[in-house]
């Protein structure tokens, strides 16, 4: 047993020799050496225009080269349009055709129209984008007021059931689109049906807090009225 013991140390270090050697010695200063599990050092996963096919430092430098300089994706061409599996949101996929300027936004406010029905579901689901994006400066029931502006952060904008009243819908999407004076756009948070879902609540909101074209709720119809 005592016999044993020089022989572990000694081939514990022959080990440890053949180790530092395989990793510390190579002519490109670039190289990380022989690498024990290389896919801890470069990640595995796919990232858009590099080749992650074969690893470069193992083959000429050549071949790296190339690799470098295949794309495996490239930038679609303009005008390209996003797949739609749902036939019915194909629209939503098409290029917005008003250009960020005076005349866009008056044509946009003349010809763009809703491709939403305005149902007490659409209005709701608009409820709940507007609470999330647009009540920090608009307020609640869109008068203007909300906590931002009411701490002076921003001026305030119209009341959608005062100046704002007659905004048609095509403008208002343009401006949630492009931004308006201090209102920025939105186009990054909101995809296009979620910007004519909220116009649907803007539009409730136009209303008075109420379906527009419905009659005015009398107090003695309120039980019957839902
Ligand atoms: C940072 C504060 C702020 C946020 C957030 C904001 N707005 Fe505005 N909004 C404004 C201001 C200020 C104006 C007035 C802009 C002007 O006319 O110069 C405005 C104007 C508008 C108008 C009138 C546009 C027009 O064409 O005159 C609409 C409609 C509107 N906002 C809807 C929204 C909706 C919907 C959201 C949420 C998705 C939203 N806003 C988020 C500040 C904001």
């Amino acid at each position: 047993m005592i016999q044993r013991k020089p022989t572990t140390s000694l081939t514990f270090s022959a080990i440890a020799a053949m180790g530092l050697l395989m990793t510390s010695c190579s002519g490109d200063v670039n190289s990380p050496g022989v690498e024990y599990m290389p896919d801890m050092y470069r990640s595995p996963a796919v990232e858009a225009y590099v080749d992650f096919g074969q690893d470069p430092y193992i083959f000429s430098e050549e071949l790296a080269r190339e690799q470098r300089e295949r794309p495996s994706a490239r930038k679609p061409v303009d005008g390209t349009i996003s797949f739609s599996q749902d036939a019915t949101k194909a629209m939503y996929r098409m290029p917005y055709p008003y250009p960020n300027t005076v005349d866009g936004y008056e044509q946009a406010g003349l010809e763009l129209k809703s491709p939403i029905a305005m149902t007490e579901s659409t209005v709701e689901q608009g409820k709940v984008i507007y609470t999330k994006f647009c009540v920090q400066c608009h307020g609640e029931k869109g008068a203007g007021n909300g906590p931002v502006v009411e701490r002076g952060g921003h001026p305030p904008p119209g009341a959608y059931d005062g100046p704002l009243k007659d905004l048609p819908e095509g403008k208002m999407f343009h401006t949630i689109t492009y931004g308006k004076g201090v209102m920025g756009s939105h186009a990054s948070q909101l995809n296009k049906e979620e910007r004519w879902l909220v116009i649907q609540y803007v539009k409730y909101l136009q209303a008075g807090g109420k379906m527009p074209g419905a009659a005015p709720v009398a107090a003695s119809d309120t039980t019957t009225a839902i």
